[in-house]
């Protein structure tokens, strides 16, 4: 229904662009507008830390790809895949969050790379996404992905390196199929005058060795930055290379000759910014996932109640307030103190992605649990860098604390990292929150 609806917005845009520019049909047929993304690597959406990282999302790709839409409704969206994660429990909730807003932006089509298939592939089929695997069966999607845009026909192919062993051997799905019989499908679609794309995470080089480029309008290569490559032409063969982490939005605008090799091209990318508004189409899907990341978080809040039962090594900041009473004080008036209130303000401290940073022994015995068990554990505390007090405390100060004999830096490396905290220096920080006796 909803496909049909679509094509006819297309023929009254194509109309209404006629009336009004006088584009001639020919020439207009041979434009197409790619918009492309790479390795998304996880990321559903940005922590917010620091306003330098906080960009992309689903939500905001969405948002432009809709807008995109209003102006070229035609376009063509494809994905180079690596789209998931799976690094710690909850990240399975998340990929599954992550294929069903995959599938309500319409893409034309995603490739698969390893790290999409760690959950098995029929994972991948939660909701009806336009997969393609060129060279491996076993995987049972599809080895190519058509796309029509008027008289255009666009074949889409991607390559999954074999090279990794150790995850083939984990995966059901070793590739079987040669480069030689993806290069044949390649050149059969050239001949039926289709305008080819092979995405690969492949470097350009190690592509060129394995594939005839010249079967090839468009080749997708390993994205390996956060930032988009400059699209470039090279004997014939358009170069796009995306931006990982999905913090990025890029299209090209090809225009075609008889031949559909492109001839021309115009680049955009975009930056996604928080003033990037959400897609509102999307606004059930997150408050599903935020449900389900809370439903995941209390289940293992009942595991490990049990597994706490009489093991408390942490005692909180209170426990040491009586008798280091004049860092407490500095403490408090520091933001490390607040550092929960903040997630809270982002409705995110039923994540566990984010907890661990924001409370103090989150996931180890006797650590943070949740607000009704174990709200004194709750903010960045002195524990956190000091180590678990209760020893300490009991014996009166003599006993040691835990991380006595870490290097300061080592503390703060615990958390601030990356893209948490991006412009971390010990000399800037420090100072902000310094409580050495002296
Ligand atoms: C009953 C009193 C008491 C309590 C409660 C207490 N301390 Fe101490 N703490 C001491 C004494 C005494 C020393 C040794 C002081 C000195 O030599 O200057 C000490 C030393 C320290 C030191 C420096 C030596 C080291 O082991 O690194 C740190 C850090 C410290 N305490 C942190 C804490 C923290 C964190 C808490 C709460 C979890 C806490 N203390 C609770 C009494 C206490
Ligand atoms: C690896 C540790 C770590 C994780 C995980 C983490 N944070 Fe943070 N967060 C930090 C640090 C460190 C800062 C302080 C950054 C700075 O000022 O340099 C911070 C700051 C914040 C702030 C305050 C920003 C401000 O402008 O005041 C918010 C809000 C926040 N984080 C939310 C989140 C959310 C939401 C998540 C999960 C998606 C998360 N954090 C996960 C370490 C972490
Ligand atoms: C963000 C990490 C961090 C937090 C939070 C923190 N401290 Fe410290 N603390 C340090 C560092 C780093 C030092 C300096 C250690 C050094 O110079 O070797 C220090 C020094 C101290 C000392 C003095 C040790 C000495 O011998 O000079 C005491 C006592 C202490 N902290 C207690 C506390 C208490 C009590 C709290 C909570 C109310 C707290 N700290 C919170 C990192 C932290
Ligand atoms: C357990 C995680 C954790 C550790 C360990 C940690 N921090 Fe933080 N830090 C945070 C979080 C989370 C915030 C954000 C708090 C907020 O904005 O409410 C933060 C904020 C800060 C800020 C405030 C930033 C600003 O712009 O005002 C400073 C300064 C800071 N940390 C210094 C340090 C230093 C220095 C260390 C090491 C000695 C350290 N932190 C260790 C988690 C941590």
């Amino acid at each position: 229904m909803e496909y049909s609806m679509k094509h006819i917005r297309i023929a009254m845009f194509t109309l209404f662009l006629f009336a009004t520019t006088g584009v001639g049909l020919a020439e207009a047929s041979q434009n197409v507008s790619l918009v492309y993304f790479g390795n998304l690597n996880g990321e559903l959406e940005p922590c917010g830390c620091a306003e330098e990282s906080n960009l992309g999302g689903i939500r905001r790709q969405a948002y432009i790809v809709g807008e995109w839409r209003k102006k070229h409704p035609e376009l063509v969206l494809i994905s180079t895949g690596g789209l998931l994660t799976s690094e710690i429990a909850s990240d399975r909730t998340k990929s599954e969050y992550i294929v069903k807003g995959i599938s309500a932006m319409n893409f034309d089509a995603v490739g698969i790379q390893w790290r999409d298939l760690a959950y098995g592939n029929e994972f991948l089929r939660v909701a009806p996404v336009p997969w393609v695997s060129s060279n491996s069966q076993k995987t049972g999607f599809s080895a190519s992905q058509t796309v029509q845009r008027k008289n255009l026909q666009i074949a889409v192919l991607s390559w999954l390196e074999p090279g990794d062993a150790g995850a083939m051997a984990m995966m059901e799905s070793a590739p079987e199929v040669s480069p030689a019989a993806v290069q044949k499908k390649l050149s059969d679609a050239k001949t039926k005058g289709m305008l080819t794309v092979l995405m690969t995470t492949l470097p350009l080089a190690d592509a060129e060795k394995q594939f005839k480029l010249s079967d090839v309008d468009v080749l997708l290569v390993r994205p390996v930055d956060e930032n988009y490559a400059t699209p470039r032409l090279k004997n014939g063969t358009l170069i796009l290379q995306p931006g990982t982490r999905g913090m990025r939005i890029g299209s090209v605008d090809l225009t075609l000759n008889e031949k559909h090799k492109v001839t021309k091209f115009e680049p955009t990318v975009m930056k996604l910014p928080a003033d990037v508004p959400d897609a509102p189409e999307l606004d059930g899907w997150y408050k599903d996932y935020t449900a389900a990341l809370k439903e995941d978080y209390l289940r293992r809040v009942e595991i490990r109640k049990t597994l706490n039962e009489g093991n408390t090594d942490f005692v909180g900041a209170e426990g040491c307030q009586s008798c280091h009473a004049k860092e407490h004080e500095i403490w408090g008036g520091t933001q490390h103190s607040h550092a929960f209130e903040k997630l809270e303000a982002v409705g995110k401290i039923f994540d566990p992605n984010c907890v661990g940073c924001h409370s103090v022994g989150y996931d180890k015995p006797g650590g943070y649990i949740d607000p009704s068990l174990t709200a004194g554990l709750q903010g960045v505390q002195c524990e956190n860098c000091h180590g678990a007090g209760r020893a300490h405390v009991e014996s009166g100060g003599t006993k040691p604390l835990p991380n006595k004999d870490w290097e300061p830096v080592r503390m703060c490396g615990q958390c601030h990292v990356g893209s948490h905290s991006p412009s971390f220096a010990f000399d800037k920080y420090w100072p902000k929150i310094k409580h050495e006796k002296q």
